[in-house]
Protein backbone atom coordinates (compact mmCIF):
# COMPACT_ATOMS: atom_id res chain seq x y z
CA UNK A 1 0.00 0.00 0.00
CA UNK A 2 3.11 2.39 0.87
CA UNK A 3 3.93 2.39 -2.74
CA UNK A 4 0.64 3.14 -3.86
CA UNK A 5 0.43 6.12 -6.16
CA UNK A 6 -1.53 8.93 -4.25
CA UNK A 7 -4.77 10.64 -5.45
CA UNK A 8 -5.63 13.60 -3.26
CA UNK A 9 -8.76 15.83 -2.95
CA UNK A 10 -8.50 19.08 -2.34
CA UNK A 11 -11.93 20.55 -1.51
CA UNK A 12 -10.89 23.32 -1.00
CA UNK A 13 -13.59 26.08 0.84
CA UNK A 14 -16.36 23.89 0.29
CA UNK A 15 -18.94 21.39 1.28
CA UNK A 16 -21.08 21.74 3.98
CA UNK A 17 -21.94 18.84 6.08
CA UNK A 18 -24.94 17.25 4.20
CA UNK A 19 -22.46 17.48 1.06
CA UNK A 20 -19.85 15.76 2.88
CA UNK A 21 -22.17 12.77 3.77
CA UNK A 22 -23.46 12.98 0.41
CA UNK A 23 -19.80 12.64 -1.15
CA UNK A 24 -18.47 10.25 1.47
CA UNK A 25 -21.44 7.49 0.85
CA UNK A 26 -21.14 7.89 -2.46
CA UNK A 27 -17.14 7.64 -3.28
CA UNK A 28 -17.64 4.47 -0.41
CA UNK A 29 -20.06 2.68 -3.54
CA UNK A 30 -17.99 3.66 -6.33
CA UNK A 31 -14.52 3.14 -5.57
CA UNK A 32 -13.30 -0.59 -6.34
CA UNK A 33 -9.81 -0.85 -6.13
CA UNK A 34 -6.51 -0.92 -4.04
CA UNK A 35 -4.66 0.55 -7.17
CA UNK A 36 -4.12 4.02 -5.34
CA UNK A 37 -3.84 5.91 -1.80
CA UNK A 38 -6.89 8.07 -1.77
CA UNK A 39 -6.44 10.83 0.81
CA UNK A 40 -9.61 13.41 1.59
CA UNK A 41 -8.41 17.21 2.56
CA UNK A 42 -11.31 18.27 3.36
CA UNK A 43 -11.92 21.61 4.89
CA UNK A 44 -10.48 20.92 8.68
CA UNK A 45 -14.51 21.28 10.25
CA UNK A 46 -15.43 18.18 8.86
CA UNK A 47 -12.90 16.30 9.54
CA UNK A 48 -14.43 14.10 12.75
CA UNK A 49 -17.30 13.53 10.40
CA UNK A 50 -15.40 12.00 7.65
CA UNK A 51 -13.37 9.80 10.48
CA UNK A 52 -12.70 6.63 7.78
CA UNK A 53 -13.35 3.42 9.12
CA UNK A 54 -11.35 0.08 8.86
CA UNK A 55 -12.81 -0.70 5.52
CA UNK A 56 -12.26 3.12 4.16
CA UNK A 57 -10.17 3.00 1.26
CA UNK A 58 -8.92 7.06 2.41
CA UNK A 59 -7.49 8.31 5.12
CA UNK A 60 -7.85 11.88 6.45
CA UNK A 61 -5.09 15.03 4.66
CA UNK A 62 -5.43 18.96 5.56
CA UNK A 63 -5.28 21.74 3.71
CA UNK A 64 -3.10 23.51 5.93
CA UNK A 65 -1.50 23.83 9.19
CA UNK A 66 -0.83 26.37 12.02
CA UNK A 67 3.40 27.64 11.92
CA UNK A 68 3.27 26.98 15.32
CA UNK A 69 3.14 24.23 18.36
CA UNK A 70 -0.01 24.55 20.23
CA UNK A 71 -0.87 27.09 22.38
CA UNK A 72 -2.00 30.75 22.05
CA UNK A 73 -2.43 31.18 18.93
CA UNK A 74 -6.23 31.92 18.26
CA UNK A 75 -7.57 30.59 14.60
CA UNK A 76 -4.80 28.26 14.45
CA UNK A 77 -4.94 24.07 14.49
CA UNK A 78 -1.55 22.68 15.57
CA UNK A 79 -0.32 19.62 13.83
CA UNK A 80 -0.26 17.66 16.93
CA UNK A 81 -3.81 18.49 17.25
CA UNK A 82 -4.50 17.32 14.04
CA UNK A 83 -2.47 14.39 14.29
CA UNK A 84 -4.79 13.31 17.06
CA UNK A 85 -7.91 13.10 14.36
CA UNK A 86 -6.08 10.64 12.85
CA UNK A 87 -4.35 12.69 9.62
CA UNK A 88 -1.50 11.72 7.86
CA UNK A 89 -0.68 14.38 5.08
CA UNK A 90 -0.88 18.12 5.10
CA UNK A 91 -0.77 20.44 2.07
CA UNK A 92 1.02 23.29 2.89
CA UNK A 93 2.02 26.24 0.60
CA UNK A 94 -0.66 25.95 -1.63
CA UNK A 95 -0.83 28.80 -4.59
CA UNK A 96 -3.61 30.09 -3.62
CA UNK A 97 -2.37 30.66 0.35
CA UNK A 98 0.46 31.90 -1.31
CA UNK A 99 -1.20 33.90 -3.19
CA UNK A 100 -3.99 35.38 -0.96
CA UNK A 101 -2.58 35.14 2.20
CA UNK A 102 1.23 36.35 1.70
CA UNK A 103 2.24 32.87 2.85
CA UNK A 104 6.20 32.90 2.19
CA UNK A 105 8.56 29.71 1.57
CA UNK A 106 9.56 30.16 5.32
CA UNK A 107 6.52 29.86 6.61
CA UNK A 108 5.79 26.84 4.59
CA UNK A 109 8.48 25.21 5.81
CA UNK A 110 7.97 26.31 9.71
CA UNK A 111 4.90 24.05 8.71
CA UNK A 112 6.19 21.11 6.90
CA UNK A 113 8.55 21.07 9.76
CA UNK A 114 5.97 20.85 12.74
CA UNK A 115 3.58 18.65 10.34
CA UNK A 116 6.72 15.89 9.88
CA UNK A 117 7.34 16.40 13.85
CA UNK A 118 3.89 15.06 14.01
CA UNK A 119 4.05 12.30 11.66
CA UNK A 120 2.05 14.06 9.19
CA UNK A 121 3.43 14.01 5.80
CA UNK A 122 3.98 17.08 4.48
CA UNK A 123 3.11 17.60 0.74
CA UNK A 124 4.80 20.98 0.15
CA UNK A 125 2.91 22.64 -2.75
CA UNK A 126 4.93 25.01 -5.62
CA UNK A 127 5.21 26.30 -8.87
CA UNK A 128 8.53 25.60 -10.18
CA UNK A 129 10.78 29.35 -9.96
CA UNK A 130 9.71 28.53 -6.15
CA UNK A 131 11.58 25.03 -6.72
CA UNK A 132 15.12 26.25 -4.99
CA UNK A 133 13.78 29.14 -2.73
CA UNK A 134 11.74 26.40 -1.04
CA UNK A 135 15.07 23.75 -1.22
CA UNK A 136 16.97 26.61 0.93
CA UNK A 137 14.00 26.76 3.54
CA UNK A 138 13.54 23.16 4.50
CA UNK A 139 16.26 21.26 6.26
CA UNK A 140 17.64 18.81 4.41
CA UNK A 141 17.24 15.95 6.83
CA UNK A 142 13.40 16.28 6.07
CA UNK A 143 13.95 16.46 1.96
CA UNK A 144 13.11 12.63 1.98
CA UNK A 145 10.25 12.58 4.59
CA UNK A 146 7.82 15.64 2.54
CA UNK A 147 6.36 15.24 -0.64
CA UNK A 148 6.44 17.80 -3.26
CA UNK A 149 3.54 19.08 -5.14
CA UNK A 150 4.53 20.67 -8.26
CA UNK A 151 1.70 22.55 -9.16
CA UNK A 152 1.91 25.07 -11.89
CA UNK A 153 0.03 28.34 -11.24
CA UNK A 154 -1.49 28.81 -14.97
CA UNK A 155 -2.51 24.98 -14.74
CA UNK A 156 -4.89 25.40 -11.33
CA UNK A 157 -8.39 25.37 -12.99
CA UNK A 158 -9.59 28.54 -10.99
CA UNK A 159 -6.20 30.64 -11.87
CA UNK A 160 -6.91 29.69 -15.62
CA UNK A 161 -6.68 26.20 -15.96
CA UNK A 162 -3.82 25.97 -18.85
CA UNK A 163 -2.87 22.66 -18.53
CA UNK A 164 1.29 21.86 -18.59
CA UNK A 165 2.40 19.63 -21.74
CA UNK A 166 3.44 16.58 -20.43
CA UNK A 167 7.07 16.86 -21.63
CA UNK A 168 7.44 20.42 -19.56
CA UNK A 169 5.80 18.70 -16.21
CA UNK A 170 8.44 16.28 -16.19
CA UNK A 171 11.53 18.49 -16.83
CA UNK A 172 10.15 20.09 -14.05
CA UNK A 173 9.56 17.02 -11.82
CA UNK A 174 12.99 16.07 -13.04
CA UNK A 175 14.51 19.11 -11.72
CA UNK A 176 12.56 19.06 -8.44
CA UNK A 177 14.38 15.32 -7.98
CA UNK A 178 17.51 17.16 -8.88
CA UNK A 179 17.41 19.47 -5.99
CA UNK A 180 15.79 17.22 -3.09
CA UNK A 181 17.19 14.42 -4.42
CA UNK A 182 15.35 10.76 -6.39
CA UNK A 183 13.74 9.64 -2.65
CA UNK A 184 11.40 13.05 -2.37
CA UNK A 185 8.33 12.19 -4.02
CA UNK A 186 7.01 14.07 -6.28
CA UNK A 187 3.40 14.92 -7.14
CA UNK A 188 1.31 16.64 -10.25
CA UNK A 189 -1.47 19.09 -9.63
CA UNK A 190 -3.13 22.06 -11.89
CA UNK A 191 -6.49 21.00 -13.38
CA UNK A 192 -5.79 17.03 -13.59
CA UNK A 193 -9.65 15.36 -14.78
CA UNK A 194 -10.72 11.94 -16.07
CA UNK A 195 -9.25 12.75 -19.58
CA UNK A 196 -5.50 13.69 -18.62
CA UNK A 197 -4.92 11.57 -15.24
CA UNK A 198 -3.77 8.98 -16.58
CA UNK A 199 -0.95 11.08 -18.43
CA UNK A 200 0.64 11.58 -15.57
CA UNK A 201 -0.47 8.20 -13.31
CA UNK A 202 1.53 6.15 -15.56
CA UNK A 203 5.03 8.60 -15.28
CA UNK A 204 7.40 6.45 -13.38
CA UNK A 205 8.75 9.72 -11.62
CA UNK A 206 5.07 11.30 -10.63
CA UNK A 207 3.93 10.11 -7.49
CA UNK A 208 0.67 11.33 -8.03
CA UNK A 209 -1.88 13.57 -8.07
CA UNK A 210 -3.06 16.72 -6.57
CA UNK A 211 -7.00 17.46 -7.58
CA UNK A 212 -9.33 20.32 -7.06
CA UNK A 213 -11.82 21.02 -8.82
CA UNK A 214 -12.70 17.18 -9.95
CA UNK A 215 -12.46 16.13 -6.50
CA UNK A 216 -15.98 17.76 -5.35
CA UNK A 217 -17.85 15.19 -7.45
CA UNK A 218 -17.08 11.76 -6.02
CA UNK A 219 -17.98 9.96 -9.33
CA UNK A 220 -15.46 11.97 -11.36
CA UNK A 221 -13.01 11.75 -8.57
CA UNK A 222 -12.83 7.61 -8.32
CA UNK A 223 -12.50 8.02 -12.13
CA UNK A 224 -9.36 9.37 -12.22
P1 LIG B 1 -7.63 22.13 -9.78
O1 LIG B 1 -6.93 22.52 -8.40
O2 LIG B 1 -7.55 20.63 -9.90
O3 LIG B 1 -9.04 22.63 -9.63
O4 LIG B 1 -6.88 22.82 -10.86
C1 LIG B 1 -5.73 21.90 -8.00
C2 LIG B 1 -5.23 22.56 -6.76
O5 LIG B 1 -5.45 23.78 -6.58
O6 LIG B 1 -4.63 21.90 -5.91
Amino acid sequence: MADNKLIIANWKSNKNPTQAAQWQTQFRELVKSDQYQYVICPPSYLLSQLQPSDHDRYVLGVQDVSPFEAGAYTGEIAASLLAELGVQYALVGHSERRKYLGETSRLVAQKAELAAAAQITPIVCLDRDQIQEQADQIPRSLWSQIIIAYEPVHAISTFGGHEDPIETTLQVIADIHDTFGDNTRVLYGGSVNTQNSLAYLNQPSIAGVLVGGTSLDAEQFVKL
